[in-house]
């Protein structure tokens, strides 16, 4: 978002007060803001408070004092990478569908060339009503984007679909298109992420530190790179990220499983998991009593991995190692011993770096021991440089 031109369409629905707060995030994510707002919106939400969280002045009115010389609906238009219309009312959803141009918002709709992104808020009845739904099937043809609202309690008191999203989830939908490339169109990319559990009885299991964003940073990225993205993972509190298919695996044998099912038909595997080594023998039906001492058998997991390395055709294979010493000659040795196209490489005991945090400090080995650092970045910075790795390779 950062130095992003945003123009941020309010209409009156009773949702306007949450685009105060998307503005106040567009604003600190770095992205310039400039609001419109519909007459009737103005009536929810002051447009002073858009202009103090915006610092930038507020455009309602067409035939305004101009004070300057631009023509003022063409100089937004222009002026725009992006249009998010928040909330949507039924009613600007039609004129933009028919080219209604009565107000600045419409107006600057029609005169822009820049991606618009449509946030639909209102009734449940209005939202499934056909004409709003035909009128949104128009704007979708024309390659607006649209976002599903949610459902839950409206403010009418009816409860149905119809609730603006969270300004977050706008915000990393509307950031997902803007970052949108073509690095693997066409490509199918399986990313497994999160720590495996292992039952010990029906109430306990054994698991690890492994939180799963740096998997899921990855399957976001690879989305946006257009690939087809199967994000096998772990149970974590994690949100799925846009545009990815995710398939919820408990064990290290059930994502096996998983990414099996798959493999045949990928282009690359990316193994962000930290896989159980081990799991408990015999798995007890009934919760197991407490006892003084207990001594569980633990036996070997299959190497999801270096299964996956031993039967390659097509596939492009990245591994992890996370590791507390000797990363790099640890690291040589699994990207030979797994077949491996490439290993990121990361140095859990340093604290900015590894488990639970959000960002990384890796290194990419591949064969033949060529080693690329790169510096301590986010989580999000490391996934799109594996992807553009990958794209690479
Ligand atoms: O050998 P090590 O566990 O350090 O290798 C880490 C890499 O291998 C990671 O990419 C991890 O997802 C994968 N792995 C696996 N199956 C296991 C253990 C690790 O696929 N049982």
């Amino acid at each position: 978002m950062k130095g992003k031109h945003i123009v941020v369409g309010v209409t009156a629905g009773i949702a306007a007060y949450k685009a105060v707060e998307l503005v106040s995030r567009l604003y600190k994510a770095g992205a310039e803001v400039k609001v419109v707002m519909t007459r009737n919106a103005t009536k929810f939400v002051s447009p002073l408070v858009f202009g103090e969280i915006s610092k930038h002045k507020v455009a309602v009115e067409m035939f305004e004092n101009v004070q300057d010389w631009n023509v003022e609906h063409i100089a937004y238009a222009t002026w725009a990478d992006a249009y998010v219309i928040a909330p949507a009312t039924a009613n600007m959803i039609a004129k933009m569908a028919y080219g209604i141009a009565d107000d600045m918002l419409s107006t600057q709709l029609l005169a822009t060339t820049a991606p618009v992104f449509v946030c639909p808020a209102m009734n449940s009845n209005m939202y499934a009503h056909p004409t709003v739904q035909e009128n949104l099937s128009i704007l979708r043809g024309r390659g607006v984007h649209v976002l599903e609202p949610d459902s839950g309690l409206l403010a009418c008191g009816v409860e149905g679909k119809g609730r603006l999203p969270d300004p977050q989830k706008i915000m990393d939908w509307v950031d997902f298109h803007l970052g949108k490339t073509e690095l693997l169109q066409g490509k199918t990319v399986i990313v497994s992420a999160g720590g495996t559990q292992e039952a010990i009885d029906p109430v306990r299991y054994i698991t690890n530190r492994s939180s799963g964003k740096m998997g899921y940073a990855v399957a976001l990225k690879a989305a946006q790179a257009g690939a087809k993205t199967i994000l096998v993972s772990a149970p974590t509190d994690l949100a799925v990220p846009i545009g990815v298919e995710r398939i919820i695996v408990c064990s290290a044998t059930e994502m096996k499983e998983a990414i099996d099912s798959h493999y045949d038909s990928a282009d690359a595997v990316i193994m962000a998991a930290a896989v159980a080594d081990y799991r408990v023998a015999e798995v007890a039906n009934n919760k197991i009593k407490k006892q003084e001492t207990m001594i569980l058998e633990l036996v070997k997991n299959p190497d999801i991995l270096a299964s996956l390395g031993e039967r390659k055709q097509q596939q492009k294979l990245i591994g992890f190692a996370a590791e507390t010493q000797d990363v790099i000659a640890y690291g040589k040795e699994k990207v030979r011993k797994k077949n491996l196209d490439m290993l990121v490489a990361n140095d859990v005991s340093k604290s900015n770096a590894g488990f639970d945090v959000d960002t990384n400090e890796v290194t990419f080995i591949y064969p033949g021991d060529q080693i690329v650092s790169l510096p301590n970045m986010s989580k999000l910075d490391v996934a799109e440089r594996i992807i553009q790795a990958l794209a690479d390779l």
